[in-house]
């Protein structure tokens, strides 16, 4: 089978309680279930706030110190820890807080993900196995045991699992290994022992650390590990999600080092990832590559 490519857009923001109200001059101004968020946001550049009415409607404000650290500063009556609903397939929930670095517990452009993860884990799921590499709160791991397959999370922060852990017992699931190691590392033992999984999601950071400080970079180390994702990837009906936000590894790069990947599923979507405001402006965020076998 020839290689395949789409490249579009991927932007519709159906499986979450959550809208992107507004964004501009480098904030983004989201709702999140009930509470709305004021924060910065590098790539909002093409459209400016055209209602600044819009923007007093904001719960909490992040305000940035240095590129590195910030603070939230409450501007409406909320709290600082609260629950939203994720619907793909049946309401799921996920826990909420407001971190030191703006984030809050949830990349809302990855829910289009999650529906693709259930999608192609739908038919005998729990004779299947999902690895969710650099998996932050675990969410598409949720997803992923949601569905019923035997899943595997694995991240270098412990704080971070335990989040993601939560995120596991508020949903009542227990199918999930966790897996508290370098991304690169967990994957070479799983080659070793020969594991391999029908579906593998990896949302890899710019720059990394590992449990015992192994640096991770992206341009660098992001080749070696997709080599031996492939190698543990099923061979017969296993696919691949690839999300990266780095401006210095472009779609086309993306596509190319996957598909040239011997033991790479060769049927490969591409996508920029990014989410649409209600006044239907597009924010782009990342790369996404889809890869699965036909
Ligand atoms: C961009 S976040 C992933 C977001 C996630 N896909 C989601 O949608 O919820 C990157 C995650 O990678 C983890 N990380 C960074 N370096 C790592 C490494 N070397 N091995 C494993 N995890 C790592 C971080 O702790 C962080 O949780």
């Amino acid at each position: 089978m020839s290689q395949h490519f789409t490249s579009k857009s991927l932007h519709q923001n159906r499986f979450l309680d959550y809208e992107l109200i507004d964004f501009g001059h480098h904030r983004k101004l989201e709702r999140f279930g009930k509470i709305i968020i004021d924060r910065p946001e590098i790539n909002a550049t093409n459209s400016p706030h055209n209602n600044p009415e819009l923007w007093k409607s904001a719960h909490w404000k992040f305000e940035e110190i240095n590129p590195k650290q910030g603070k939230w500063k409450q501007l409406r009556e909320s709290p600082n820890e609260w629950t939203m609903i994720l619907r793909v397939g049946n309401p799921m929930k996920l826990e909420l807080n407001l971190t030191q670095f703006k984030h809050i517990g949830v990349f809302p452009e990855q829910s289009e993900n999650w529906a693709y993860i259930q999608s192609k884990l739908k038919k005998n799921a729990s004779s299947k196995s999902f690895l969710n590499l650099f998996a932050y709160t675990g969410a598409a791991s949720v997803v992923a045991a949601h569905s019923s397959a035997k899943v595997t999370n694995v991240d270098s922060v412990k704080r971070i699992t335990e989040w993601a852990k939560r995120n596991a017992s508020i949903n009542k699931l227990d199918n999930i290994r966790w897996i508290v190691e370098d991304a690169r590392k967990f994957v070479t033992k799983c080659e070793r022992r020969g594991e391999r999984f029908n579906g593998i999601i990896l949302d890899p950071p710019i720059y990394g650390l590992g449990t015992k400080k192994e640096h991770w970079k992206l341009e660098r180390d992001l080749m070696g590990l997709l080599k031996s994702v492939s190698k543990v990837l099923h061979q017969k009906e296993g696919f691949i999600v690839l999300n990266t936000y780095s401006p210095k590894v472009d779609l086309a790069q993306l596509s190319a080092m996957v598909s040239s990947i011997d033991n790479m599923p060769k049927l490969i979507e591409r996508y920029n990832l990014g989410l649409l405001s209600n006044k239907r402006h597009f924010l782009p965020l990342g790369q996404l590559i889809r890869a699965c076998r036909p």
